[in-house]
């Protein structure tokens, strides 16, 4: 099926969605870098984690959100979750005819600027880190850099539990990472949009010589230099009131909102449920 390309205005929403709350370290870049846009966001949490799942279902997930994201006014979409991005993105390319952009790409980007001894590592989900894809596209980048990936399975329910700062999470910390350190490497992407809600754990663990890399941040910037190319850059000056950002997930919209008011600062008022499968 697809999707045909409707009338793109500057005045549309960007789209956001992840599998949870990750995604909304790449809605508080997008706000940072382009705070004339709203967003129209999408927290999957009736069916996260997706980092375990098959690439089919992860698709599929991917492909009733972007057709929910479609039923509003949107002028481009931003998968902002790695599993996605790895699993789901080329498919949704060849099936929608909107502009969408995924996370991976402008990490491997950031990535292989900061490096300057070549030896990257990535963490995510067990799906991301699989997929091989973070390898493929620094590799395209830079020929003769050693990647080493690891999947970090329990860092998503830790963060979704809002165990940011806690020793549970350093000592699964530890182990994960401990593999990494052995491995010499002085950049560490992190492959997954609910990880840099651990930074400073994954930072202490890895210490100050080797630099972390929130591809959210590139994505932003990404979006940001779509929108030009493509004229849709919102111009119009706007107040935080009048922007109406409008956030919605398929289970759970009260815990949603504390946890996005956390990370955001926002203040966001409401979350509304929506049965995702009807789409
Ligand atoms: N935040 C997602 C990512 O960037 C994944 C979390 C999950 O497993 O659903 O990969």
């Amino acid at each position: 099926m697809s999707v045909s390309r409707k009338q793109l205005s500057e005045k549309s929403s960007i789209g956001v969605f992840d599998s949870g709350v990750g995604g909304l370290t790449v809605v508080r870049e997008i706000m940072r870098q382009i705070p004339n846009e709203s967003i129209i966001y999408f927290g999957d949490t009736a069916r996260v984690p997706y980092g375990n799942k098959s690439k089919e279902t992860v698709t599929r997930f991917s492909r009733q959100i972007v057709r929910f994201l479609c039923s509003h006014d949107v002028k481009a979409i931003v998968v902002a979750c790695n599993t996605a991005s790895a699993c789901a993105l080329d498919e949704l390319e060849q099936e929608f005819d909107i502009p969408l952009i995924g996370v991976v790409k402008p990490g491997t980007k950031a990535a292989v600027e900061a490096t300057r001894n070549g030896r990257i590592g990535v963490i995510g989900t067990e799906a991301t880190i699989q997929s091989g894809i973070y390898s493929r596209y620094i590799r395209e980048l830079r020929k003769d850099a050693a990647v080493y990936g690891k999947a970090c399975p329990l860092f998503v329910p830790l963060v979704e539990e809002g165990l940011w700062q806690d020793p549970v999470t350093d000592e699964i910390a530890r182990r994960y990472l401990a593999e990494l350190i052995d491995c010499g490497i002085d950049t560490l992407i992190l492959g997954c949009t609910h990880y840099p809600l651990i930074r400073s754990t994954v930072g202490r663990m890895m210490g100050e010589d080797v630099a972390l890399v929130n591809p959210a941040y590139e994505t932003a910037l990404e979006l940001k230099r779509l929108l030009e190319e493509e004229g849709l850059l919102n111009h119009e000056a706007r107040t935080l009131g009048s922007i109406g950002h409008q956030f919605y997930v398929s289970d759970g919209a009260e815990k949603f909102k504390q946890f996005a008011n956390a990370i955001i600062k926002y203040g966001i008022l409401s979350a509304k449920v929506v049965n995702i499968e009807e789409y």
